[in-house]
């Protein structure tokens, strides 16, 4: 498949010439620099409004025509934001509800950014007013080319107008009967039965904090919140720029809105990747930050998404900001475009002055000129993805998947009980994601609602909560042959956070898996258990589910305790299909070696035939082959056949070595 928006690679990232408005020979030097760097796209207007809206309903376009005339002749195409990030401090003093207030029902004072209110009429008209200005007057301008909207979304506001809007959207859900949202939230328990609307109000340390049904809510009115005030601010842009897509960049794992539920209003997900490298483990940084590509890939069922922000250097807000290589940054940067991005994007091109931000890194240091180590890399790396084109648009296929599921991330956080210090729901997809990425096989991260049909194999680790219809997409897919792999806590609770009756997994995951479970223990640091899979043992760490087989093959049991002898892990043939109940959690290796033992079962493929050394990742994308080391030491890769070095535009083959933090690109 293929879905493009460009035809080449694009390398751009933050530019903010607002900043330097009284220095416009900045700008021409920019131009420049911008050619130099082999830069074709610049984001612009991110947090602009001050200057383009000086006062209310005055308006100054004439700095923004320039530099936007100025970056199409040179080449330079824009993405340009609507600055409802932060808005100027006349809108903040004359309309105070447009300031977010926290969840100790204080307003927030004028400041910082993200500091709005996402339910206030008046923030959202102003919002689509200076969106349907820029449209207007950028609607025929070649330099336009997509819509960057706001900037990195996030937060939520307790005021009076969110809570009635909380109350609304909670008569929604719960059908406008109150009994049902007792009943869905338990609230017979403390006597917390509500008997009018009114007497909702959002979680908060002082007030209500424990009704998980309450807290799942709100995480769905937030991320509902989100979505509307998006959609809000794209009316006028939908309405006089139809053709130009519009995208806002999601940051990481972050888990205040439901990205997998957002990315479908948008035209292509982009998001800021700011890994930690150059702390000694660039290994696992590696891996951690292939996956998160692969949840944002998988989002729109493969589609390519742009890598929207990246550091060329630093940032300024680890407690040390050490500075990575360059060879590190453009590894990474490589990483981006083998596992779907379509672009490599930079906060910022240039360090301004002054402001929080003023010692982060950026293309364009203080020094203001292209002799320095990162610009040097940073032009290195842009000839060279000049190279890369016949990979845009590109999806890859990938016969595994990973559930990692933002509701079940909520559901996670939000219980009491069992081990409460050890709930890592990310990290327990990481090592069960390793297996497959470690040996260069392509793999989705999916959520619980995405298509399961076109996988081999599914693994979803600690599928606490199911949402309506999740049992029957798993039985489903297993029934018509597929093999799935749940682990301890898999189908405790529904979506409102109520336990299933008649034991766990809930109703006819039992037969699916062949088991039930009775109790889940919770051990220490000192107290662990083993379980011997294959002649291995494999300690036991922090949690593992007691159950029992009914017609499960028994694959492993627990070593100790009172319920040694008792099965760990199981194997269930279920119609045409089969699932693994791993019934413990393990922190060594048992998902690398059980996941060797299903890849040669099930014949899944390496993206390639190109032998590694281990550390070293093979990645396909199109007809394309990344090879990259992000291991602290030179790797020996074998050539099945002659390829092109895309990038050297040599021919290759045989047996070669591929320094630490490096790349190749074959064709
Ligand atoms: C985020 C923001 C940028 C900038 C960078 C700094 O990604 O979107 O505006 O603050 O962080 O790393
Ligand atoms: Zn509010």
């Amino acid at each position: 498949m293929e879905k493009k928006f460009f035809d080449k690679i694009i390398h751009g990232g933050d530019y903010n010439p607002d900043q330097w408005i009284e220095t416009k020979e900045i700008w021409d030097e920019d131009m420049r620099l911008m050619k130099l760097a082999h830069i074709n796209s610049a984001s612009i207007g991110i947090f602009s409004w001050s200057i383009t809206e000086p006062e209310e309903g005055v308006y100054n376009f004439e700095w923004l025509d320039e530099i936007m005339d100025k970056l199409h002749d040179n080449g330079v195409f824009v993405m340009l934001a609507t600055p409802s990030g932060a808005r100027p401090a006349w809108l903040a003093q004359k309309y105070p509800e447009v300031l977010r207030v926290a969840e100790n029902g204080i307003r927030n004072e004028f400041g910082v950014r993200h500091n709005h209110c996402l339910t206030s009429p008046i923030y959202r008209e102003k919002v689509q007013n200076i969106n349907r200005k820029l449209a207007e007057r950028y609607k025929d301008h070649p330099a336009l080319k997509v819509w960057h909207i706001s900037n990195e979304y996030g937060g939520e506001c307790h005021c009076e107008l969110c809570r009635e809007a909380f109350r609304e959207w909670l008569k929604n859900y719960y059908h406008n009967d109150l009994d049902e949202l007792n009943r869905s939230w338990w609230n017979g328990f403390w006597s917390h039965k509500i008997t009018d609307w009114s007497q909702i109000s959002s979680p908060k340390e002082r007030g209500e904090k424990l009704v998980t049904g309450l807290k799942l809510a709100w995480n769905r009115f937030v991320t509902d919140s989100h979505i509307s005030f998006f959609e809000n601010e794209i009316v006028p842009l939908r309405e006089i720029t139809p053709d130009i897509p519009v995208t806002t960049n999601f940051m990481r794992m972050y888990e205040g809105i439901d990205y997998q539920k957002f990315a479908k209003h948008l035209d292509f997900v982009s998001w800021d990747n700011y890994p930690y490298w150059e702390r000694g483990f660039n290994r696992y940084i590696s891996t951690e930050t292939a996956f998160v590509h692969d949840v944002f890939r998988s989002m729109k069922n493969g589609q390519p998404f742009f890598m929207m922000e990246s550091s060329p250097s630093n940032v300024n807000w680890h407690d040390v900001n050490k500075l990575p290589r360059a060879e590190t940054q453009n590894t990474a940067a490589i990483q981006a475009i083998a596992h779907g991005s379509d672009s490599v994007q930079y906060f910022q091109w240039r360090k301004g002055r002054g402001g929080h931000e003023k010692y982060h890194g950026a293309v364009v240091d203080h020094c203001g000129h292209e002799n320095t180590r990162v610009f040097r890399g940073v032009s290195k790396l842009g000839s060279e993805l000049e190279k890369l084109s016949g990979v845009v648009g590109k999806y890859s296929d990938s016969k595994v998947a990973i559930v990692y599921d933002w509701e079940n991330s909520w559901a996670i956080k939000h219980y009491c009980g069992y081990n409460n210090a050890k709930r890592d729901y990310i990290e327990e997809c990481l090592k069960w994601y390793k297996p497959f990425y470690s040996n260069s096989i392509s793999t989705d991260v999916i959520s619980m609602e995405d298509d399961f049909s076109k996988y081999d194999l599914i693994v979803a680790p600690y599928l606490y909560m199911l949402k309506d219809g999740t049992i029957e997409r798993i039985e489903k897919y297993v029934a018509n042959g597929g093999t799935f792999i749940g682990t301890y806590l898999t189908g405790i609770v529904d979506k409102n956070d109520l336990c299933y009756l008649g034991g766990f997994p809930a109703n006819e995951l039992k037969n699916v898996f062949g088991i039930w479970a009775e109790e889940t223990d919770a051990l220490t640091e000192k107290i662990k258990n083993a379980v011997i899979f294959e002649n291995k043992e494999y300690t036991v760490d922090h949690i593992c589910d007691i159950i029992h087989s009914n017609g499960a093959k028994v694959l492993a049991e627990y070593q100790k305790d009172f319920y040694k002898q008792t099965p760990a892990l199981t194997e269930n043939y279920y119609k045409n299909g089969k699932a693994y109940y791993v019934a413990f959690r393990n922190d060594g290796d048992f998902a690398t070696d059980f996941c060797k033992k299903l890849i040669e079962d099930l014949n899944i493929r390496s993206d390639t035939d190109i032998k590694t050394q281990d550390g070293s990742v093979v990645r396909k994308r199109g007809d394309h082959i990344f090879v990259m080391n992000f291991t602290d030491n030179p790797k020996d890769i074998e050539l099945d056949k002659e390829y092109l070095d895309v990038i050297k535009g040599e021919k290759i083959s045989g047996k070669i070595t591929l320094q630490t933090m490096s790349y190749l690109v074959l064709k």
